[in-house]
């Protein structure tokens, strides 16, 4: 069975002026979740959108295509747990956030849980893995972010790359159907290397909403994937 990848364009790098014009190509163009980066100006240096846009959006997430396409929401923010709560009652689907924006990394896993979406950790380029030993097979997904939160549009961090192949055999190790997602820099060029250190779900902002023909960058990072 050939492996099932997941690319996740953020909505951060879109055109602000047509949002909802966009999710409907983003989703046209074969996207299979839309990426939401949630920045406080806080926790992250910048600031974007709440769970009032998510709310907004969720209809055509609904709709649009054949499927719902799940909303992928990547919280940077501090305090994280009303938030997160507020995009469950918002739409959201999947709800990350970065442990070290949290006191109780078991409470806001269980708490994120309980409002009935899947749940994922994120790791910023320095911060170290350990807690998953504590808590990875409370997990639906790992988020490796391969640049410093809180832009789009930066350069692949490489080693990231091998901190993506040591949570890919921790994940493997659980026996659990986890994701592992990346975030940050990634481009039709690097795809297949970051794949193969180990990811399935990709996120991209500035390669995809940069250029005219959004299927047209979602198939050749497809190819790339293939084979
Ligand atoms: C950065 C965000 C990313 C960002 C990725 O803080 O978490 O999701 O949008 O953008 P690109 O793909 O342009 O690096
Ligand atoms: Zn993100």
């Amino acid at each position: 069975m050939t492996k099932q990848f997941i690319i996740s364009p953020s909505i951060l790098s879109a055109d602000f002026t047509k949002l909802g014009e966009e999710i409907q190509s983003v989703i046209h163009a074969g996207a299979d979740w839309i990426h939401f980066d949630v920045m406080d100006n806080h926790y992250v240096p910048n600031l974007t959108f709440g769970p009032m846009i998510c709310k907004a959006l969720k209809p055509l997430a609904l709709t649009v295509g054949h499927k719902p396409v799940p909303i992928d929401v990547h919280l940077m923010v501090e305090p994280v747990d009303a938030l997160a709560q507020a995009f469950a009652v918002a739409g959201a689907d999947l709800i990350s956030f970065h442990p070290d924006a949290v006191r109780h990394v078991h409470r806001s896993i269980q708490s994120i849980k309980s409002s009935g979406c899947k749940v994922g950790l994120v790791f910023n380029p320095a911060e170290p893995i350990g807690v998953l030993s504590e808590v990875i097979e409370e997990l639906d997904l790992i988020l490796i972010m391969s640049v410093n939160p809180g832009f789009g549009g930066q350069s692949f961090i490489d080693a990231s790359l091998n901190k993506i192949e040591r949570v890919r055999k921790l994940i493997d190790a659980s026996g659990k159907p986890i994701h592992l997602e990346v975030d940050g820099g990634i481009k039709i060029e690097n795809i297949r290397l970051v794949a193969d250190a180990g990811a399935d779900a990709f996120v991209a902002g500035s390669a995809i909403f940069g250029q005219k023909d959004y299927a047209g960058v979602i198939q050749r990072m497809r190819d790339a994937l293939k084979g």
